[in-house]
């Protein structure tokens, strides 16, 4: 899964036999790819947007797992640009109920974060550093010189998730203040990973990070998402992939 077309070109690329089906005004491709079935979907920006593609792969496509991939602002303390975030759980930095409920905490559900699948992670955490260990192999050394990309790391922890693009510095300082363990922000994690959760679906999410959701969040995001993340994206999952059993 993954929230914009730039993001999935390269996978969607790599499925030779991929069927494009419509569902819900969205397009999923359905195919093989490393020899395992595989529906890709394009679920478009922010979480109802995603809790909507994920409802459909659970119910329409019977999916027995879901992986995000994409891009995200660094918000965590060395969370770099071209460093990547393997999250282990979601918070909705938009979620407040209060007084009713404790701010962040999902209404109804008794809790504020959703773990992904420790299963999934640690294959996931593998992959991706094999790739990190070799970046100039997987996106030329153009790009590496171009993004100023310098040894970049794997972190693992709380990603936030919210319906904004924080790209201020002073939202960026009221999310860190907030959430003081989020490493990093996006839009459709937290959703996706609710949806998963209800319908007892492993999922996890990794993300590159392409910005530091302060006032140079816009800079080059399209390009970045082109030369980088989707490169990373498409060798770490190649790489999970032919790793299955
Ligand atoms: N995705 C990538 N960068 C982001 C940001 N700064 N805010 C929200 N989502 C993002």
């Amino acid at each position: 899964m993954s929230a914009m077309h730039e993001e999935l070109a390269l996978l969607l690329q790599a499925m030779p036999d991929e069927r494009r089906i419509t569902v819900a005004g969205r397009q999923f491709w359905q195919g093989h790819w490393q020899g395992q079935p595989v529906v890709a979907v394009l679920s478009r920006i922010g979480k109802v947007a995603a809790a909507t593609s994920a409802t459909a792969l659970i119910e329409r496509f019977g999916v027995g797992r879901i992986v995000f991939t994409g891009v995200a602002g660094g918000i965590g303390p060395g969370v770099r640009v071209g460093d990547v975030v393997l999250a282990d759980a979601f918070v909705q930095h938009d979620m407040d109920a209060s007084p009713l409920f404790p701010r962040h905490e999902v209404p109804l559900y008794g809790c504020s974060r959703f773990a992904t699948d420790p299963v999934l992670n640690a294959r996931l955490a593998w992959a991706a550093q094999q790739v990190l260990a070799r970046v100039a192999l997987h996106l030329g050394p153009a790009a590496v010189a171009e993004f100023a990309l310098d040894a970049p790391r794997l972190h693992t922890g709380l990603v936030a998730s919210g319906d904004r693009f924080v790209s201020t510095a002073a939202e960026c300082r009221a999310l860190q203040q907030a959430l003081p363990d989020a490493l990093a922000v996006e839009m459709e994690g937290a959703a996706v990973a609710q949806v998963c959760a209800d319908y007892g679906i492993p999922f996890a999410a990794l993300r590159t990070i392409s910005d530091r959701a302060d006032d140079d969040a816009h800079a080059d995001f399209s390009r970045f998402i082109r030369e980088v993340a989707s490169r990373y994206s498409l060798a770490m999952l190649s790489m999970w992939l032919t790793q299955q059993p």
